[in-house]
């Protein structure tokens, strides 16, 4: 069997920030509030769109393997914002990307898309199906927030983040995986306005709304992280003391936390960084994942264990093996798209009837 190692990773933060003092004045909140329920200090928000942002961050995860577009035989995009329906966003990144060398899909299970894509990607590296895999988790939350409603604006930002999966001999990459569905709460996260449920015939489309009981899908998501990661842990024959760094989905510090106690892992081996970007979904594990390669989070063949929760309701825990690279090959010499915008600016259309 070939082995799915992670020779390269990429990100794209968008450079305009929205921080939560700013937020205050179109949003009836505080950065008191904010940041003690959920430890988000700022979000980022884009704008380009999905694929723009993937394709930015898959050419830093190509020049960090050493590779180039021409390489890969597979692009998966994980994402719940696709640019269309139809095509698909991975087949606009290829087209970005410059090359027509790969298959091209998308993966929708929402926080947890990126590692179902992981889970995909790895499982084709294994049986021989693809050699390089380019996998994306890229969302533009903030095109989906009602700026009305409070308890769901102050979470979401936009990113995305990606990785460049090689066959290889020796055992690293994903070594075991756990992904489930629990749909009977399928309802209690949801986005409106959108897809063939809507009888069109009898009602427009839109507008977008994120539907969400907060608090019930907390408590769910703290249980389906931790018997997920449970499951993995105990098919890998994996201790506590084995692990060296966990990254968990960034939805809310106090879930990361209740996870990190509960694997009594120090802060030092605990990816956070939802103060910065807040839930950017699919895109908040390989964000979390490039940024701890940077800051010399990983060392060669730690072992990592990463979790996540989303809409459906998915969930995934994974047991990942670093290989023996911790540094990129090299840097991407290209220009990223600059922004002239504030927040507000971008943001204006949205925000326009909230004062009104
Ligand atoms: O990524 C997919 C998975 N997503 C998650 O896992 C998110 C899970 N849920 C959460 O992170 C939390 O439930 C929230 C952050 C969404 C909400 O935090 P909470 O501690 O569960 O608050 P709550 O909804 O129980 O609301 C508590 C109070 C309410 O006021 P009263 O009724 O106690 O007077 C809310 O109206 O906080 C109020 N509130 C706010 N106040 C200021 C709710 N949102 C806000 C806000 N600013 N943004």
């Amino acid at each position: 069997m070939q082995y799915a190692e992670i020779t390269g990773w990429g990100k794209y933060t968008p450079p305009t920030v929205l921080s939560n003092e700013e937020m205050t004045t179109f949003v009836d909140t505080s950065d008191e509030w904010i940041s003690t329920r959920t430890g988000i200090k700022e979000r980022r928000i884009s704008h380009i769109n999905t694929a723009e942002m993937s394709a930015i961050a898959c050419e830093h995860a190509l020049a960090s393997a050493g590779l180039s577009a021409d390489d890969i035989d597979l692009i998966i995009v994980a994402t719940c914002t696709p640019d269309l329906l139809v095509p698909n966003t991975a087949s606009k990144v290829q087209e970005l990307l410059g090359t027509n060398n790969s298959a091209c899909f998308d993966i929708n299970a929402a926080c947890s898309g990126f590692l179902y894509g992981l889970q995909n990607a790895s499982a084709q590296i294994h049986v021989g199906m693809a050699k390089k895999v380019l996998l994306v988790g890229a969302e533009r939350m903030s095109w989906f927030v009602n700026w009305q409603d409070r308890q769901t604006a102050v979470l979401f930002g936009d990113g995305a983040g990606a990785v460049v999966l090689e066959a290889t001999d020796e055992k690293v990459g994903l070594l075991e995986s756990k992904s489930s569905c629990d749909s009977n709460s399928r309802e209690i996260l949801k986005v409106l306005g959108m897809g063939t449920d809507i009888d069109i015939y009898k009602e427009p489309l839109g507008p977008l709304t994120i539907q969400f009981m907060g608090p019930d899908i907390f408590k769910r998501a703290v249980k389906g992280m931790g018997m997920a990661t449970n499951t993995v842990m105990e098919k890998a024959n994996l201790k506590v003391e084995d692990i060296n760094l966990l990254i968990p989905h960034q939805a809310n510090l106090r879930i990361i936390e209740t996870l990190q106690n509960k694997l009594k892992l120090t802060d030092d081996q605990c990816m956070v960084n939802i103060q910065k970007y807040g839930n950017t979904s699919a895109a908040t594990v390989p964000l979390a994942l490039c940024e701890a390669v940077e800051q010399g989070k990983i060392k060669p063949y730690d072992n990592i264990i990463s979790a996540a929760f989303g809409a459906g309701l998915t969930c995934n825990a994974s047991y990942i093996k670093w290989g023996k690279r911790v540094t990129p090959v090299n840097e991407f010499a290209g220009k990223e798209q600059a922004c002239d915008k504030t927040a507000k600016e971008l943001l204006a259309h949205a925000i326009a009837d909230l004062k009104k």
